[in-house]
């Protein structure tokens, strides 16, 4: 057979299907588009489901792609086979609604005979147990011998996810010869044992299974094929090992050199350690150059999880230092002509890994000592169980990934308790999500409206108008609907228009009045609940019925200020993008009259130089004054306008663009200023992070800056006045200040020392003779180890024959000193045993040297049983 490379492998398919009249397209990017049921992309029809399904029409009826591919269930098992991998790359041609299972199956033959040139006599097939229709063409149009057709059950041919399109299909496999057999006379695919490598699949999907399991067949069949471009290489390359294919041994070779350890081909500790970094060195730099960034979340955590492993392998193969950045290198050489955005990035999936590695070293180093010594303790106890509250507290407390506990754990045949783990993991999400609840005082709003259903939905004329005329549609007090609502009374109020935006998409909903007559109702909160603007109110003056016809009047200066601060918002998410990188998106906003927070994804600190830079180019778009526009455009023609949307979110069909000059284009519902120059101006005034991978910038506009100014100016004056001084004076006085406290300092170190030396002579006075030794006690308040040291120091050197037993008392607990002469020593006095007993009189302990000791103690009110103990023990 040919030895085909992988690279050449994947172009010949692609040619292949292209001449079959098949649109090439690209591989889709590993992160699923618009589909909640998968977190990374696993499969060649994955990212064309909305094709299969008829949700959307196909650029053409026949399609090819090479589609990489993640998949992660069996991550713990990675590194300890040569066949599996996390990252694979799919080939498939796909057919919608146009040919079908002939000529699926003779161009599959056409391809494997002619292109790749497979010995005919070692191909196989399998096909669905009573599907005839397969089996005839593989009888009479291939001719395909009788007994390398094998019939198998639903487990193994038909081909289905969840519900939605699926059907049976059939199995190419290849047989590698005896050798690698069980040698059972009836071995055959479907065997367990390795001699037949399945290679392809092709699915012919002609039902559209119902929720209720039932199977309709559809009235246009389709065609999915997935071929594992990894598994045919090991077929073209004869091998049996992934990690022995051109492209991949190839990045295998670059991690030994940096390792500086021998791959053998087996099931060493280090061999293993070897394929992990290889295998999951491919999927990092795949998913970063995709968008992916790490964090504690969804495809982020998996991304953080692989690189994390494969941290830790480098480590168990004695590399200090980061190592994986480096690595990507190879994987963009061989892969880069495949997939240019490889090249494109490189220098980006470089620095994200390497902060990722770097900050992941510390969490080792602190997590592995650790959880050292909790295996210590059980192997101690012979224990084989980590309960979950210390798991847990790796995670929580030290950011160790639970993955690695278990993983370490089973080195020693230890295992977690993964389900206590779970309760605290599951306790923790309640908490915060208790938390969150109080934040958004949401109960209130479904339930209220609960009865009002029949009502047509707000119509709301806020965009054009702070001023409208209503009729009062519904009054709710106390959850019940009345009829009115008098002065002093509080409640919501439905009206069947307004201009009260409610809150959503980060806006806070308006504040203002609903008057009628001389009644006046003061709103202080409007929300949306199901189709009605919901307004909260306080009736100030008289009384308001339904069916009034009322004056609904948004506060001016509360709407126009938080327009400000939101077209602001947009202004800065376009100037962050430019200065930071494509990668910045949104994930979350706020936005009130006060100050916007914008939150978005980025990997590090922005660096105060940077935040200069996007408060600068915020600032200049605000000073060139740019219109404001907005546009309501399909959602199709919003998003081929280039607008910015958060993807994750449900649009209705017809959307909002809103655009400032051609400097931002957002697809968005809140209100906003006519003018980018009616901001003023924009400032930062905060950079932090609030998850891993997210940051969050607080900023304020307009007169906000002049407030906050004043209040910096106010805090500035107060400290300028409580240090006596002006404020253009206070580094000076600062600096002189600091001067002051240090010589200030030395004296006082001088006056102790002085102190120090008259004290000893009062003591040494007072000194006991028993048994010919002189005892000195004393007890001091304030007194650190140090001046305790620099006592008996000065004692010793003053008289012979001492033993000294000193305590000092700092907010009530006790330090306790004992120093004994050298030629008392000699004689067999030890400071370290006798200030065992002292200590414990005053609830301590401690020890030291026959010269020296320390002791720690908790009760200052036994000192004198201490030095008591020290008497009779001489
Ligand atoms: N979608 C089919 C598979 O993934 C081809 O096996």
């Amino acid at each position: 057979m040919e030895k085909l490379g992988l690279n050449e492998i994947r172009k010949m398919f692609l040619e292949f299907y292209k001449s079959k009249g098949h649109l090439v397209h690209e591989s889709f990017s590993l992160i699923p588009d618009n589909d909640k049921s998968l977190m990374l992309i696993n499969s060649g029809m994955a990212p064309l489901k909305p094709y299969f399904s008829g949700l959307k029409t196909p650029p053409s009826k026949r399609m090819t792609t090479c589609q990489k591919c993640i998949r992660t269930g069996d991550i713990e098992n990675i590194g300890y086979t040569e066949r599996h991998g996390t990252f694979f790359e799919m080939m498939g041609n796909f057919s919608f609604g146009d040919y079908f299972k002939e000529q699926a199956i003779t161009w599959a033959w056409e391809f494997i005979t002619t292109v790749l040139k497979l010995p005919e006599d070692k191909v196989w097939a399998t096909i669905y147990l009573d599907d005839d229709e397969a089996h005839d063409i593989w009888r009479n149009k291939i001719g395909m011998p009788e007994e390398r057709i094998v019939r198998l059950g639903k487990e193994d041919n038909f081909w289905e996810i969840g519900i939605g399109p699926c059907g049976p299909c059939s199995e190419i496999y290849f047989d590698r010869g005896e050798e690698y057999g069980c040698g059972k006379p009836d071995c055959k695919p479907g065997c367990d044992c390795d001699r037949y490598m399945e290679f392809w699949n092709l699915v012919f999907t002609q039902f559209d299974r119902g929720e209720d399991g039932s199977y309709t067949p559809l009235a246009h069949p389709n065609i999915d094929t997935g071929m594992g471009l990894e598994r045919i290489a090991c077929i073209m390359q004869e091998t049996d090992s992934i990690f022995d294919i051109d492209t991949i041994q190839h990045i295998l070779k670059d991690v030994e050199s940096v390792t500086g350890v021998r791959y053998q081909h087996g099931k060493a500790k280090s061999d293993i350690s070897l394929r992990i970094i290889t295998d999951h060195i491919r999927s990092v730099t795949f998913m970063i150059s995709d968008g992916i960034l790490p964090s504690n979340e969804g495809r982020g955590y998996v991304l953080r999880r692989l690189l994390r492993r494969a941290a830790r392998h480098g480590k168990l193969l004695g590399i200090e230092k980061p190592f994986l950045a480096d690595l990507t290198d190879v994987v963009v050489e061989v892969s880069g002509d495949a997939y240019p955005a490889l090249v494109e990035k490189h220098d980006y999936i470089k620095k994200i890994v390497n902060i990722e590695e770097e900050k992941f070293a510390e969490t080792l180093d602190q997590g592995t000592n650790i959880l050292n010594s909790y295996i210590d303790e059980l192997e101690k106890e012979e224990k084989s169980i980590l309960s979950g509250e210390k798991t847990f507290k790796l995670y929580d407390t030290y950011g160790f990934p639970l993955e690695l506990t278990t993983e370490i754990l089973a080195e020693h045949g230890i295992t977690a308790d993964e389900d206590e783990f779970n309760d605290l993991m599951q306790q923790q999400k309640e908490n915060a999500r208790n938390r969150r609840k109080d934040d958004a005082e949401i109960a209130w709003q479904d339930e209220n409206i609960g009865f009002f259903n029949e009502g047509e939905p707000t119509e709301f004329t806020g965009y054009d108008k702070l001023d409208d005329e209503a009729r009062v549609e519904a009054i709710i007090i106390d959850r019940a609907p009345v009829d009115e609502i008098s002065e002093g009374q509080e409640g919501v109020v439905i009206l069947d228009r307004t201009p009260f935006y409610a809150e959503m998409g980060g806006q806070v909903g308006d504040r203002g009045t609903i008057s009628s007559g001389g009644s006046v109702l003061r709103v202080t909160d409007t929300v949306k609940a199901k189709d009605f603007y919901v307004h909260k109110v306080k009736a100030e003056k008289g009384s308001v019925k339904t069916g009034d016809t009322v004056i609904a009047s948004v506060d001016p200066l509360f709407r126009h200020r938080t327009a400000r601060n939101h077209t602001a918002t947009h202004i800065l998410q376009a100037a962050l993008k430019k200065v930071l990188g494509s990668h910045v998106s949104q994930a979350g906003s706020f936005v009130n009259p006060d100050e916007l927070r914008f939150d978005f994804t980025h990997f590090e600190a922005v660096s105060a130089e940077d935040l200069k830079k996007i408060e600068d180019i915020a600032n200049d778009e605000i000073a060139r004054f740019e219109n404001v526009t907005t546009d309501v455009l399909s959602l199709e023609d919003a998003k081929n306008s280039g607008a910015t949307a958060l993807f994750d979110d449900k649009y209705s069909d017809k959307v909002r663009v809103v655009s400032v000059g051609d400097f931002s284009k957002e697809l968005c519902g809140g209100t906003h200023v006519s003018n980018s120059g009616q901001i003023g101006a924009i400032k930062i005034v905060s950079e932090s992070g609030v998850a891993s991978g997210v940051r969050r910038i607080v900023a304020i506009t307009g007169d906000g800056i002049a407030d906050a100014l004043r209040r910096d100016e106010a805090v500035i004056s107060d400290v300028a006045s409580a240090l006596k001084t002006q404020p253009a004076n206070l580094i000076a006085r600062i600096g002189s200040l600091e001067e002051e406290i240090k010589s200030l300092r030395k004296e006082l170190d001088d006056i102790k020392s002085a102190n120090i030396g008259n004290s000893v002579g009062d003591l040494l006075d007072s000194a006991k003779v028993i048994n010919g030794v002189k005892l000195v006690t004393a007890k001091f308040d304030g007194l650190g180890i140090d001046e305790l040291r620099a006592f008996s120091d000065e004692l010793k050197s003053r008289e012979k024959g001492l033993v000294n037993v000193l305590a000092a008392v700092n907010d009530g607990k006790v330090t306790f000193l004992v120093s004994v002469s050298d030629e008392l020593v000699e004689k067999g006095y030890h400071a370290g045993k006798m200030i065992k007993e002292i200590a414990r009189a005053a609830g301590g302990g401690g020890g030291g040297k026959a010269n020296m000791a320390q002791a720690g103690a908790k009760d200052a009110s036994k000192i004198s049983d201490a030095f008591e103990v020290a008497e009779k023990l001489l």
